[in-house]
């Protein structure tokens, strides 16, 4: 039983099994609901995140002018989300756009927000406030807007203006920076390119194409000619592959599991995860790929190896590409017989909270033994966990990590701010419960 909403207790399970269709994904939520405000015309979305992120989004879009209309609700997958656009053009707002905890919809914004007329500020919760916004401060006074940020951070205010397109190669592998500059530079007239070292999710490339947008692709830019307009669109968002996470690691655990996760996003630069359960000993089948507004999607099957995890070793581009599943893959390392080893994972220090100090801390609550680098960890393999109380900082992946980890501890484990879940995937923990087997 739960009494307090911020507290949740996982009980072990003895198997993982069912099947699942997953509420749509955050990164592209974030992305629709964004363009469809900024675009001309009513667009309809079905499987729109269920997340307070995604809500702060469309709140803020709001808020500039846009009409957003739920019709419908209840089953994930169910309800149309109607968002009438403001042609490109917002309405000036004295009021503070509240990001809530979402850096996504505060980095990408302010792109959007940079080349329009008017004052801005935008602000977030405690844990936003201390997330790092230099990276778009950059790229954004390089084109001529003004930002005033408060000791690196939100608040922020932007000045906006007329800006000059540029070339940019972003310092730390960001799709949230990258998104930010294609937004002002779709506003600005000439050509805007946005180069990175190691390629970050494009969902925003694919998301501008479908909108409407003409974009240049090459292997590590990517480029934008403005001025252009958008168009509404309408669409089915994929399931959250980041939040599928949580229960193909869940998967994993137990020799003889099997879970089917429907209408899953795959796009590539999001699916690494798969490659390395894979490389764990995880039988995977996919089925039914089709693609859907250029991303694609499909049925996922997931088994647990019977003979167990093997071990992997996840650096350079994979780790970029598994930022957000980093946390869980690292929970569920002990159960592993050669552990899991993560580096060039620094970034994982500015998310919602320190998640390489926060994994090791619960690690360690857990009885785990694991050794902490600057930019990762090393979690050994065969190791028993045991219950313990988790402090999830707030985090809803640390939350949900946790919970992962939980299922094959020895004893019941206590998730502190649970709640934060909801960030993401309010539904998660009705449905860990669907498919964890007692
Ligand atoms: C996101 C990009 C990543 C990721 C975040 C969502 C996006 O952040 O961690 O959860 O939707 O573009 P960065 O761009 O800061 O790496």
């Amino acid at each position: 039983m739960h009494t307090n909403p911020e507290e949740r207790l996982i009980r072990p399970a003895r198997n993982v099994y069912g099947s699942l269709r997953l509420p749509g994904d955050k990164s592209i939520s974030h992305r629709y609901g964004m363009l469809a405000a900024f675009a001309d015309g009513v667009s309809r979305f079905t499987n729109f995140s269920t997340g307070a992120d995604c809500a702060s989004t469309l709140a803020c879009m709001e808020a500039l002018g846009a009409k957003v209309n739920k019709i419908g609700d209840g089953a994930i997958g169910d309800g149309v989300i109607e968002i009438t656009g403001i042609a490109g053009r917002v309405i000036p707002t004295s009021h503070a756009l509240d990001c809530g905890n979402s850096g996504s919809t505060m980095r990408m914004i302010s792109g959007l927000l940079a080349p329009q007329q008017g004052t801005f500020t935008l602000i977030g919760d405690a844990s936003l406030s201390r997330r790092p916004m230099e990276r778009i401060r950059k790229p954004l006074e390089a084109m001529g807007a003004k930002l005033t940020l408060t000791e690196g951070h939100a608040p922020l205010t932007i000045h906006g203006s007329v800006l000059r397109p540029i070339d940019y190669t972003t310092p730390v592998p960001s799709a949230q920076v990258k998104t930010c500059v294609l937004l002002a530079g779709l506003q600005a007239a000439g050509t805007t390119t946005v180069r990175e070292a190691l390629r970050t999710r494009d969902h925003s490339e694919l998301a501008l194409r479908a909108f409407g947008a003409t974009l240049t692709r090459n292997l590590d830019s990517v480029s934008i000619t403005g001025p252009q307009s958008l168009h509404a669109i309408e669409a089915a968002v994929p399931g959250d592959i980041s939040s599928a996470a949580f229960f193909l690691c869940a998967a994993t655990l137990f020799p003889g599991s099997s879970l089917v996760l429907d209408s899953l996003g795959l796009n590539p630069t999001r699916a690494t995860l798969l490659d390395v359960l894979t490389v764990l000993g995880a039988r995977i089948n996919v089925l039914n790929l089709e693609e859907k507004n250029a991303e694609l999607v499909g049925t996922v099957q997931i088994s647990a190896p019977p003979e167990g995890l093997g071990s992997a070793e996840v650096s350079g581009v994979l780790a970029a590409q598994l930022i957000d599943e980093l946390p869980v893959l690292a929970a569920i390392a002990p159960y592993t017989s050669g552990g899991i080893r993560i580096r060039d994972a620094r970034e994982l220090r500015v998310k919602e909270s320190d998640r390489i100090a926060l994994v090791v801390r619960n690690l360690r609550a857990m009885g785990a033994e694991v050794e902490e680098f600057e930019d990762g960890l090393d979690v050994p393999g065969g190791q028993t966990l045991h219950g313990a109380t988790i402090d999830s900082g707030g985090d809803h992946r640390i939350a949900m990590a946790f919970s992962v980890a939980a299922l094959r501890a020895e004893g019941d484990t206590l998730i502190q701010g649970a709640e934060s879940a909801a960030i993401s995937f309010p539904e998660f923990f009705d449905l860990l419960d669907q498919v964890a087997e007692r």
